[in-house]
């Protein structure tokens, strides 16, 4: 059985969690657009990697005999300026995350749920993961700046599996 105020925290990260995955959707589809075929394939897979990490919050109040409640996806944009923009955005995305998973863990430990707690552990690391790449790429693409800098970073990303 879960405690209440853990369960409605965590069905609001199974939301967080969607849009996420909603926001990474719209990035593919606008890189798409444009002809940048590696980031739109590098933004599909990190669509499908929030879509898991909203169903594992969905599994963990199923397990728990918990009720998950569906709430409304809010829209997303829909284009961005250049790639640079795409990643700030990315990187503050992120760091808001990460900001919410602490807001869980929080109402987790006030509410002495152990189970909770040790479930949360794996998305505080996974959070200093999606930071980092997400950070590392923004800076390779300042750097980049140039037409050719840009196409060799998207044959880059085109090869993640
Ligand atoms: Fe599910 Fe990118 O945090």
């Amino acid at each position: 059985m879960m405690n209440s105020k853990v369960l409605e925290a965590f069905n609001n990260q199974i939301n967080a969690e969607f849009w996420s995955a909603y926001l990474y959707l719209s990035m593919s589809a606008d890189f798409d657009n444009k002809g940048l075929e590696g980031f739109a394939h590098w933004f599909k897979l990190q669509y499908h990697e929030e879509a898991a990490h909203a169903l594992k919050f969905f599994d963990h109040i199923n397990e728990r005999g918990g009720t998950v409640r569906l709430q409304p996806i809010k829209e997303v944009p829909l284009t961005w300026a250049t790639p640079v923009d795409v990643f700030e955005e990315v990187v503050k995305h992120e760091q808001k995350v990460t900001h919410f998973i602490y807001g869980v863990m929080d109402i987790a430990v006030q509410e002495k749920d152990y189970a909770s707690q040790n479930f949360l552990r794996w998305f505080i690391d996974e959070q200093v993961e999606e930071e980092r790449i997400a950070t590392t790429i923004l800076e390779k693409l300042k750097r980049v700046g140039d037409r050719g800098g840009l196409l060799y970073l998207d044959k880059e990303l085109k090869k993640r599996v």
